[in-house]
């Protein structure tokens, strides 16, 4: 695949991470892309870079364009090395380049690379003058790490927000209307329960100040670049930021001899006999990055152990410490699960969902060995009773 343009003189010159199944914890099993653009005026900029194994891929795209050490400025919106992996090569072809970062960017870099390259610190709000076009940079720390920045491109109606908006899709199409929305929005959806989730209030500061600005394309640093889509994937944004759900519910748990799994779709049943859509996933089959992007529009989460060592089962552990890291608010909480002896498993679950600050409407459902029919039938009753809460 060759440069891209995506406006007149704006290229995206990034690489394609097609094999990429684990990013961080984070499962990926369409792949990813590390976008990185290339704007052309009198001056010449790189907007962030590629994770350093894609470095190769990058530069034959920037050579479809350009002499690379014609490059002036490399923008680093974002320290993370999926972004910033490439720049000690590009560096390396053009030393004297301007590093145009933020103040937390060039402590970042400094710390990750060691090297004293020409960092031009810009404040929230500064413009660099590249001839026909300008460029300004807004800081938007926290989304997702604090030396976060984006770059706006006001005479293109173009926003380049780094890691928000973004999606880890690796495709041909480079837009979002060459894939299709249901996939952008899956996609995209996951991405934001895994990795900006915790962040919803200084989410919803930038949406604020983008909102003031005239865009027409966003072209973020993961996946597809929005063009056809804009109003559906910044209402999404603001959805999401908001904490606001749907009315459906997500049964989270795990099980060792089927007592949990069985209390499981006996809520299930009740749930749905009261018109209240569910999805179930058991975390041995269903990864927790997966369950979390169930969990963006859930509005009741029921989460299930059975009590293993005198505490939940790892599993559920696990991804209770996830979802504790990720915060979303505004949920209903249910615990559920089995015993033999003890039976402190369904406690701890219920501690935790408490500590997020969600509404806990019915007690729990603790069940010793096997559950019998009339325990089910007032499990399903519990369901329903849970679905009149929501
Ligand atoms: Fe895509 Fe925060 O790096």
């Amino acid at each position: 695949m060759k440069a891209v343009e995506v406006k007149p003189g704006v290229y995206w010159v990034g690489g394609v991470d097609w094999e990429l199944r684990y990013f961080h914890g984070y499962l990926t099993p369409r792949g990813t892309t590390y976008n990185a653009y290339l704007i052309v005026d009198e001056k010449i900029v790189l907007v962030d870079t590629v994770k350093h194994y894609l470095f190769a891929e990058m530069l034959s795209r920037i050579e479809d364009v350009i002499d690379p050490a014609m490059i002036d400025y490399v923008v680093a919106n974002h320290v993370e090395m999926d972004h910033s992996g490439s720049l000690p090569e590009i560096m390396e072809l053009v030393p004297g380049a301007g590093v145009i970062t933020s103040p937390q960017g060039e402590k970042g870099l400094r710390r990750h690379y060691k090297k004293e390259w020409n960092f031009q610190v810009v404040k929230s709000g500064d413009a660099v003058n590249i001839g026909k076009r300008s460029l300004q940079f807004v800081h938007t720390p926290m989304v997702h790490w604090p030396d976060s920045m984006v770059t706006y491109v006001p005479e293109e109606k173009l926003l380049l927000p780094n890691d928000a908006f973004g999606q880890h899709i690796a495709s041909t199409g480079r837009f979002d209307d060459e894939v299709g929305w249901d996939i952008a929005c899956e996609e995209a959806a996951k991405y934001y329960a895994n990795i900006v989730l915790l962040y919803g209030d200084q989410v919803k500061k930038a949406l604020e100040v983008v909102s003031q600005l005239a865009i027409d394309v966003v072209a973020p640093s993961h996946g597809l670049i929005w063009r056809s889509y804009l109003p559906q994937i910044l209402a999404a944004y603001r959805k999401w930021a908001n904490n606001e759900t749907d009315r459906k519910a997500l049964i989270v748990y795990d099980t060792m001899w089927g007592s949990t799994e069985k209390i499981a779709r006996a809520l299930r049943e009740g749930l749905e006999e009261a018109g209240v859509p569910v999805v179930t996933r058991c975390l041995k089959e269903n990864h927790i990055s997966t369950v979390m992007a169930d969990a963006l529009t859930a509005r009741v989460i029921l989460v299930g152990t059975p009590t293993l060592n005198n505490g939940m089962f790892p599993t559920v552990g696990a991804f209770l410490t996830y979802l504790k890291g990720l915060r979303p608010k505004k949920r209903l909480g249910f615990a559920f699960g089995s015993y033999g002896w003890g039976g402190q498993g369904v406690k701890l679950v219920a501690e935790t969902l408490a500590s997020l600050e969600w509404d806990m409407p019915l007690d729990g459902v603790n069940i010793q060995y096997i559950p019998d029919p009339g325990e089910l039938e007032a499990v399903k009753e519990t369901g329903r009773e849970l679905a009149k809460r929501i």
